[in-house]
C-alpha cells in the first residue's frame, strides 16, 4: 500500500486550496464535505470536488472524500453524486462518526451498486472515523465489517464532545492536552483503535492538530501517535505536512540500525541459537522482525535501494 503518513484535509468548497493541496507533499488528500464546509455550501462543494478530482493534477497522490455523517440529510447524495461522477479516481471514502458496523455495510452496498452501474472496476476503499463513544465501543466489529476497509482514524474534537470531556484549547484538536492530564489523555482510545486496526490488517491514522502555528507541539503530538502504533496523522494546513511526513518516516539512524541488525542476524545464520548480541545488547528474532519492518518502510519510501 502507498504511504499514508500525512492526510491533508481540504475544505470541499475551496477550489484554490484544492489546487495547492495537489501541488504539495501530502501522501493523501482528503477532500472534505463535512465539518470544514458550511451548510449553505454543502451542495456546491460536491460539484467543486468532483471537478477537482477529475481535472486536477494529483501527481499520484491517494485521493479520499469525506462525506457527511450518515444521520444527516447530506450523506446519501454525497455518496451517490460524487462517486457516480468521479468514482474511478477516488481511492477511498471517509465516513465520519461511524457508530456501528451497519454504517460500513450501508456504504459498501451503495458503492457496490454505483460501481456496477458506472463500470468502475477498481473497488473504492473505506476509512471509518472513530470519534464517538459508540464508535469506540464497537470498534472491533467496525474494523471487521467489510473487505473495503483500509483504515481507522481517530477524531479527537468530536470524541471529546461525545464523552463530555473538557475542552482545553481554542480549536479542540489535540492542543494543550498536557495541561489537563498527567500523561496522554487519549492514550486509551488511540491504542484501542490501533489494536482493532492492526488485528484486521488496517492502517491507524491519528486526529489532526489544530494549532498550525505550533510546529514543535505538532511534532510531539505526531511522535506520540507514532509511538502508539499509528501509521499517519491528519493535517489541516500545508505547513504541517513536512513535519508529519518526517515523524512517520524512518530516520537515517533507524535505517542504519535496522541494517546492522539484519546483517548481524544474516551473519549468525543457522548457527545462531535465536539470539545474538550487538555492542552488549541482545537481538533476537523479534528484533529482526522490527528491523525488517523499518527496512520495508524505508524501501517503500525510496529511502534505500529496492
Ligand atoms: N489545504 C490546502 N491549502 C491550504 C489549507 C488546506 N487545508 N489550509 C491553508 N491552505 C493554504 C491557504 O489557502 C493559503 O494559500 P495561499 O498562500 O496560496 O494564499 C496558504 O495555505 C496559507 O494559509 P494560511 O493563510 O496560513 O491559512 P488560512 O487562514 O488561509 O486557513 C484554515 C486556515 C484553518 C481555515 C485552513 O487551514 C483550513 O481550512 N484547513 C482545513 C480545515 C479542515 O479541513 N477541517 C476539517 C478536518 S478536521
Ligand atoms: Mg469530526
Amino acid at each position: 500500500m502507498k504511504p499514508s503518513r500525512s492526510v491533508l484535509s481540504v475544505p470541499g468548497h475551496m477550489d484554490k486550496m484544492q489546487k495547492k493541496a495537489a501541488a504539495g507533499a501530502a501522501d493523501v488528500i482528503m477532500l472534505d464535505l463535512e465539518d470544514s464546509v458550511p451548510a449553505d455550501k454543502k451542495l456546491i462543494a460536491r460539484q467543486i470536488i468532483t471537478k477537482a478530482i477529475l481535472t486536477g493534477d494529483w501527481k499520484g497522490k491517494t485521493l479520499a472524500v469525506r462525506i457527511n455523517p450518515l444521520d444527516t440529510p447530506f450523506a446519501y447524495e454525497d455518496i451517490i453524486q460524487v462517486v457516480e461522477a468521479a468514482g474511478q479516481a477516488i481511492d477511498f471514502i471517509v465516513i465520519p462518526k461511524v457508530a456501528h458496523a451497519g454504517d460500513i455495510h450501508f456504504l459498501a452496498r451503495l458503492l457496490n451498486g454505483i460501481e456496477m452501474r458506472k463500470k468502475i472496476y477498481s473497488k473504492i476503499a473505506i476509512e471509518a472515523s472513530i470519534e464517538t463513544a459508540a464508535g469506540l465501543e464497537q470498534v472491533t466489529s467496525i474494523a471487521q465489517a467489510d473487505q473495503r476497509l483500509r483504515s481507522l482514524s481517530f477524531g479527537v474534537a468530536d470524541y471529546t464532545t461525545s464523552i463530555g470531556a473538557k475542552l482545553v484549547s481554542l480549536s479542540g484538536h489535540g492542543e494543550n492536552e498536557e495541561e489537563i492530564y498527567p500523561g496522554h489523555r487519549w492514550h486509551y482510545p488511540i491504542s484501542r483503535i490501533v489494536m482493532a486496526a492492526k488485528a484486521n490488517g488496517l492502517l491507524a491514522i491519528d486526529a489532526p492538530f489544530g494549532n498550525f502555528k505550533a510546529p514543535k507541539a505538532l511534532e510531539s503530538a505526531a511522535a506520540m501517535a507514532a509511538a502508539l502504533g499509528c501509521d499517519g496523522k491528519w493535517v489541516i494546513h500545508p505547513d504541517q505536512i513536512e513535519i508529519v511526513n518526517k515523524v512517520f518516516s524512518p530516520t537515517p539512524e533507524e535505517i542504519r540500525r535496522a541494517k546492522q541488525i539484519l546483517d548481524a542476524v544474516k551473519t549468525a545464520g543457522s548457527s545462531s541459537q535465536g539470539a545474538t548480541a550487538i555492542n552488549g545488547q541482545m537481538i533476537d528474532l523479534a528484533t529482526a522482525r522490527l528491523a525488517e519492518k523499518v527496512w520495508d518502510q524505508a524501501r517503500q519510501l525510496g529511502l534505500v535501494e529496492k
